[in-house]
C-alpha cells in the first residue's frame, strides 16, 4: 500500500439498499478454469439467463479486459497475481453496486482467488471450477494458441510450460467436456436458485 493519509468516506446509499432497489442479491460468480474450458462461454450464457430474469448483471472477461484496465499486465506469474487482484477489486465494487457479476479468467493460481475470496462476505464469493481435461481442450484450441505454445511461439502457456493450480473447495464444479452447455448453465442456475441467490 502506497498511498497514505487516505480516509474512508462514507455513502448514504449501502449495498443492501442497492439490493433491494434491484430486487435481487449480487454475488461474483468467479469461473476458473483452463484456456478453451469454456469460462467466457459458460458465463456469457449463464448471464443471457440471468437477464431474462430481470437479474442486474455483468461480465468481467479475461481477453476483454487485458484490452483495457489490463493492458499493462502479461502472463508472468506476478502479472497474473496483478490481474487477479485488480479483477478481484473490481469485482468487489460491482457487487457492492448490486450487479450479478461474472468473471472469466484463468485465475491459475489457488492463492489468488483465495485472496479475492478473502475480499468478500462467504455467500458473496462463489468459485466455479470449470473442469475440461487439458487434451479436450488442445483438441478445441479456439484461438489456436495451445497449437502455438507447442510450437515454442508462446512461452509460459498455462496447461503446457505454466501451472493451473485446481480448486480445492470450490462451490461448484462444472465438467464441460461431459456435458452439454446448456446442462452447464441448468447446474449454475439451479445452484443459485438452490442457494437463494436468485
Ligand atoms: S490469467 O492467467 O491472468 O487469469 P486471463 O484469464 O487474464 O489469464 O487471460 C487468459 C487468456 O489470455 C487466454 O484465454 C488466452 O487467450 C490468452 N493468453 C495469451 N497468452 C497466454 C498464456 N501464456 N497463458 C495463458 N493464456 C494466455
Amino acid at each position: 500500500m502506497k498511498s497514505t493519509n487516505i480516509v474512508w468516506h462514507q455513502g448514504q446509499i449501502t449495498k443492501q439498499d442497492r439490493q433491494q432497489l434491484n430486487g435481487h442479491k449480487s454475488a461474483v460468480l468467479w469461473f476458473t478454469g483452463l484456456s478453451g474450458a469454456g469460462k467466457s462461454t459458460l458465463s456469457v450464457a449463464v448471464e443471457k439467463k440471468l437477464y431474462e430474469r430481470g437479474i442486474h448483471t455483468y461480465i468481467l472477461d479475461g481477453d476483454n479486459v487485458r484490452h483495457g484496465l489490463n493492458k499493462n499486465l502479461g502472463f508472468l506469474p506476478e502479472d497474473r497475481t496483478e490481474n487477479i487482484r485488480r479483477i478481484g477489486e473490481v469485482s468487489k465494487l460491482f457487487c457492492d453496486a448490486g450487479i450479478m457479476t461474472l468473471t472469466a479468467f484463468i485465475s491459475p493460481y489457488r492463492r489468488d482467488r483465495n485472496m479475492v475470496r478473502a475480499l468478500m462476505t462467504d455467500e458473496e464469493f462463489i468459485e466455479i471450477y470449470v473442469k475440461c481435461a487439458l487434451d479436450e481442450c488442445e483438441k478445441r484450441d479456439p484461438k489456436g494458441l495451445y497449437k502455438k505454445a507447442r510450437n515454442g511461439e508462446i512461452i509460459g502457456f498455462t496447461g503446457i510450460d505454466a501451472p493451473y493450480e485446481a480448486p480445492e473447495h470450490p462451490e461448484l464444479v462444472i465438467e464441460t467436456d461431459r456435458q452439454t452447455l446448456a446442462q452447464s448453465v441448468h447446474e449454475v442456475l439451479h445452484f443459485l436458485e438452490k442457494e437463494g441467490y436468485i
